[in-house]
């Protein structure tokens, strides 16, 4: 597909609570990108699918145990539903045990054309659906979240301010912790002296050169020291 004629990008995800999203999608950044259209998203209310009298999304877990379980149901109707208005967008479940997402799934995945997210709550969803309907499971951390709707919210501000046009100056993205095998470098603003803290001189000395190299140390000392298995070329 031509870039004249490619789709926006679109995100739509699945969830009991879609009332999560309505500040963040509506603030900063993110709110004016998708007023402006760079992007699209739709929260689908999981409920609405709900095949009883009581929209009931989940039950007792079989075999017994700790917690409820997302009934299959509900949720296999709002992802054919989702397939239905959006074509084949991968379908992907928020879970700890997913792949971990870091910046180069960010990059891939805003290569793409948007997806699926499917946001749990309880125990998680019932297996049948990941083994039927999922594409692909990612995890945001080795940490166990009470749903899936905050990790929802972090892959999509990870992966749509890489978007053209979504950040003001498209140079921010080149540049930034992750974009190369190192951290980020030390920045400073005004006041030039703070509280007996002054900003390093060789900001001031208008030597480009020399400025880039120092940021490009600062960028090397803060990743030996916080995140030294960056640096490995076999990572
Ligand atoms: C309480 S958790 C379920 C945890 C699950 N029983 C386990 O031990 O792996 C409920 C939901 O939160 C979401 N969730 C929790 N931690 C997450 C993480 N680290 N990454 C992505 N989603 C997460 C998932 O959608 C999950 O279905």
């Amino acid at each position: 597909m031509s870039e004249q004629t490619k789709s926006p990008f679109h995100i739509n995800i699945l969830t009991i609570f879609p009332e999560f999203f309505e500040s963040p999608l509506s603030t900063g950044v993110i709110g004016k990108a998708i007023e402006k259209e760079i992007f699209s998203v739709e929260c689908t209310d999981i409920r609405a699918f709900a095949t009883d009298k009581h929209q009931t999304t989940d039950d007792l877990p079989y075999g017994g145990g700790a917690g409820m379980v997302m009934k299959p149901e509900p949720l296999v109707g709002a992802l054919e539903s989702a397939r239905q208005n959006h074509g084949d967008l991968p379908r992907i479940y928020l879970t700890p045990q997913g792949e971990p997402f870091r910046q180069p799934l960010a990059r891939k995945l805003a290569e793409g054309d948007g997806f699926i997210l499917v946001c749990g709550r309880y125990e998680g969803i019932d297996a049948r659906v990941r083994e039927g309907w999922i594409d692909h499971e990612v995890s945001i951390g080795d940490f166990v979240l009470t749903g899936g709707e905050p990790a929802a919210l972090i892959m999509l501000d990870a992966i749509t301010r890489l978007l053209p046009g979504v950040l003001g100056n498209p140079e921010s993205i080149v540049e930034e912790s992750f974009s190369t095998d190192m951290l980020d470098y030390p920045h400073y603003t005004r006041p030039r002296s703070f509280r007996g803290m002054d900003v390093p001189e060789v900001l001031f000395s208008g030597h480009h050169a020399k400025i880039e190299q120092w940021r490009r140390e600062q960028a090397l000392k803060m990743t030996e020291q916080r995140r030294p298995e960056l640096l490995k070329k076999d990572k």
